[in-house]
């Protein structure tokens, strides 16, 4: 209930569910040195945990907005000793510099140039606000909207956007690109290559020095949002949705993206070694939506493809085009297993964890051949309450770990008011077996409009915390985050 409603409007945020209660802006930059810590941090974490989250800076320029397009706001907790450190910073886009001069808002809907302020015609609407990569010794914010830009991980402060020294051809770059542990080569893509409504999607192979290897484009079938890819060892696949964009709707101001259910889901895999000019086609039973990826996989003649999909598609955040009252459908694990030696091109569907879930995450040392221990963020209503809804829809209340050898899932429930976001795996050791090591997450603790990072045995999530770090404030609820080890960082970043 607005209280200020005879006050002239200033610098006010709306009153709705993206911009009040746990889902308010935070806004806050700075650090906090020695946070609190229940229990022990386990000595091998020694290294800083890095996430993004989208944290409006300003108002929104038309008076709503979607929380997908706030401003990029890192924060990282520096573990060592015993000890943590808590960074938050804002990523210096040219979106936020430009409005940090005007003191509100320029750019207007959520990718969509046509609702901005004159002013900024032609200007960079990249918000860089929803991973981040750690490759070739150098920290980045992406977003797949726009470039990345280079963060520096000891501060959190912006080097500046970056092509990777003028290799990067593509207007955009996505948010999940894959590490290849064998030689550690970053995979990765972009989509939207030549801006709002474009259908071509590059895919880039980047050596550990940040070299390019290769630079491949081709077209989708439509112009879609490709959040997120697979790799196994020999293959690369995208799962193509339709959840479309059209440049004439985006031109009349609409959102960027609409769901249009009458289109096919496909699925395009590229052999590694021949590139897309041995691209092949198939085509999903349904028109479905992949949220996130675990990982991928591959015998020789079967591509197993393991993530999280829904039926609909993020119908919280874009409309469907034929029902505008669809619901938003929740996503479950499916492992999609695609026949390569036969000459048809249909998809075999299991549900292979049958739980709602998201955030999917495995034992990256381990990934693009089988793995056996699956992690992610979940609800189980018959034992523990759901809490009510935000803007990404009903938040997590545990996380789930499925051991596929044992068909076992375990569950860690986070508390009363308590909402898990994306668990984040680190090896207790680099050649520990597959899955020996921690879990971490957030863990917002709504009733005290605070944060917590809470550190699991990731093998016995029942167990509960072996440490709870907590935060004397609340940061902003995030999408995805990383680890990196000190080792990595360099004994010039004190490690
Ligand atoms: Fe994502």
């Amino acid at each position: 209930m607005n209280q200020h409603v005879n006050l002239p409007p200033g610098l006010q945020f709306p009153e709705d569910i993206v911009f009040t209660g746990y889902a308010a802006p935070v806004r806050i930059e700075g650090e906090v040195h020695d946070l609190e810590v229940i229990g022990r941090i386990p000595p091998e974490l020694e290294g800083i945990y890095i996430r993004n989250s989208a944290d409006h800076a300003y108002p929104p320029l038309h008076g709503k907005d979607i929380f997908l397009n706030g401003d990029g706001m890192v924060h990282s907790v520096r573990m060592q000793n015993g000890h943590a450190d808590l960074t938050m910073r804002y990523v210096r886009t040219r979106k936020f510099e430009l409005e940090r001069k005007a003191r509100r808002a320029l750019f207007g809907a959520y990718r969509n140039p046509f609702t901005d302020s004159p002013e900024v015609e032609g200007e960079d609407n990249n918000t860089a606000n929803t991973s981040v990569l750690w490759h070739h010794g150098k920290l980045y914010a992406l977003k797949e909207s726009g470039r990345p830009y280079e963060i520096d991980p000891n501060d959190l402060t912006t080097r500046g956007q970056s092509d990777f020294g003028g290799q990067l051809t593509s207007r955009t770059f996505t948010a999940h690109p894959k590490i290849d542990p064998e030689n550690g080569d970053c995979v990765a893509f972009a989509y939207n290559c030549e801006g709002v409504a474009s259908d071509e999607i590059e895919v880039y192979v980047i050596d550990k020095e940040g070299q390019f290897k290769s630079t491949e484009r081709f077209k989708a079938p439509y112009c879609s949002m490709v959040h997120d890819f697979m790799v196994s060892r020999n293959f690369i696949a995208f799962v193509i949705c339709p959840m479309v964009c059209d440049w004439e709707r985006v031109k009349r101001g609409e959102a960027y993206w609409h769901w249009d259910s009458h289109k096919l889901t496909h699925i395009a895999v590229i052999p590694r070694d021949q590139g897309v000019k041995a691209i092949r086609w198939y085509t999903a039973p349904r028109a479905v939506m992949q949220t996130h990826t675990f990982n991928a996989w591959d015998d020789g003649s079967r591509l197993v493809l393991d993530h999280f999909v829904t039926a609909s598609g993020w119908l919280s955040q874009f409309p469907d085009i034929h029902d505008p009252h669809a619901h938003e459908m929740p996503p479950f694990g499916e492992r999609w297993v695609v026949d390569l030696a036969s000459a048809g091109s249909e998809v075999k569907i299991e549900r292979f964890i049958n739980h709602i879930g998201e955030m999917p995450v495995v034992d990256n040392r381990f990934s693009m051949r089988r793995t056996r221990h699956f992690w992610f963020g979940t609800n189980h209503p018959e034992s523990w309450p759901m809490l009510p809804p935000g803007p990404k829809g009903p938040p997590f209340t545990c996380l789930g770990h499925f051991d596929e050898q044992t068909g076992k899932i375990e569950l860690f429930y986070a508390g009363p008011d308590s909402s898990p976001e994306e668990p984040c795996f680190v090896p207790r050791s680099p050649d520990a077996e597959e899955g020996d090591g921690f879990l971490m997450t957030m863990v917002g603790r709504r009733a005290e409009n605070r944060t917590d990072l809470v550190i699991l045995d990731a093998r016995n999530l029942a167990k509960g915390p072996l440490a709870v770090i907590k935060f004397p404030c609340r940061v902003h609820e995030g999408f995805h985050g990383i680890w990196v080890p000190g080792n990595a960082l360099g004994s010039d970043r004190g490690f």
